[in-house]
Parts: C-alpha cells; sequence; structure tokens
C-alpha cells in the first residue's frame, strides 16, 4: 500500500519520483497548495486539500474536453497528468498574458452567494484589478460561455497580463 505523505512538497516530490522526472525549482505559491518547475518543462501544482484538488482537476478536464487553450488571448495551461492519492497536477507551463488556479472554481452552475456577497465581491476587484477590470470581466464570460467554469477567485496572479 503506498500512504501519501502529509505535506504537499512531500507529495510532490512522490508524484515526480513516480513518473521518472525530478524537480528543478519552485513556480509559485499560493493559498491552495505549491507549484514547481520539472525536468520535463512542465509544471506540478501540489494541492494542500482534496477539495481544491478536485475543483481544479474537474476544471482541467472540461478545458481539455472543450480545446480550450487561450481565453481572449490568455494562454490557460494545458492538463497533462495528475495523482489522486498524492493530489498533484501537472500542466503545460505558461507565460503571461494567462489565466490559471480553478482551485476556487465551479463547474457548471456559480455559487449561491447572495446579491450583497456579489456586490461586495465586484467592488474589492474593481479595486484590485483597476483599469484592467473590464478586460478581467471579459476574460471571465468567455471561460463561461467555452467552458462552463465560474472563476471567482481571481487575482492579478491568476489572471495575468
Ligand atoms: N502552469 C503554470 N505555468 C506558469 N506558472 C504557474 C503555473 N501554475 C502556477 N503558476 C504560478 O504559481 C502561482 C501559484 O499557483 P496557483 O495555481 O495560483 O496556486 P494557488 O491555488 O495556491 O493560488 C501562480 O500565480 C503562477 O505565478
Ligand atoms: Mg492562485
Amino acid at each position: 500500500m503506498v500512504i501519501s505523505p502529509q505535506f504537499p512538497d512531500q507529495r510532490a516530490e512522490a508524484f515526480v519520483g513516480r513518473r521518472d522526472l525530478y524537480i528543478t525549482g519552485p513556480l509559485g505559491r499560493g493559498i491552495h497548495g505549491s507549484v514547481y518547475l520539472t525536468s520535463a518543462m512542465t509544471a506540478i501544482k501540489a494541492h494542500k486539500e482534496s477539495t481544491s484538488y478536485t475543483r481544479e482537476l474537474a476544471c482541467y478536464n472540461r478545458l481539455r474536453e472543450r480545446n480550450v487553450t487561450e481565453i481572449c488571448g490568455h494562454h490557460v495551461p494545458q492538463l497533462i497528468a495528475h495523482d489522486d492519492l498524492f493530489m498533484v497536477i501537472e500542466m503545460t507551463i505558461v507565460t503571461p498574458p494567462f489565466l490559471l488556479d480553478f482551485a476556487g472554481a465551479y463547474l457548471d452552475w456559480p455559487p449561491d452567494f447572495s446579491p450583497e456577497v456579489m456586490d461586495q465581491w465586484h467592488h474589492d476587484k474593481a479595486e484590485q484589478f483597476g483599469k484592467r477590470w473590464k478586460e478581467v470581466q471579459n476574460v471571465l464570460a468567455m471561460l463561461t460561455e467555452q467552458s462552463d467554469i465560474y472563476m471567482l477567485d481571481v487575482n492579478p496572479g491568476n489572471i495575468m497580463f
């Protein structure tokens, strides 16, 4: 029986070991996991929790089914491999402009937040993205149109220009 290590960095190591690859360096870090560059010039994201792993994997599968490789000129990573035990997703590396991080995205239906919560979300995001907010809204609308993915966890690290 294979036991999955507790920490994302240990699970990332276990994942690359199984694929005869190795980690060449860190690529990024966020609230849901740690992202590394591999010897195959791919990105791997080791999730902290199964909910975000399952969500993100479902989105990448959907994007693959619908052949979505870019949204309004923003490159979208392509799914290469994944491991449910280690909660790791391997994907292509993208360069800006890009759209990534579906760990907090919803498939098929938007979350049922109250109008007050959504108003606050709009206000906060408009402030965060400044003059880019209109473009970000276009990207999000196109993402939903093409893939039925509703992305609320947007920040300048996930939608980069
Ligand atoms: N496929 C990728 N190609 C290039 N950079 C990436 C890729 N995936 C993640 N990154 C980098 O790592 C950062 C953190 O990844 P992200 O998926 O946003 O993690 P979290 O869900 O924890 O926020 C991103 O903001 C980005 O800079
Ligand atoms: Mg992120």
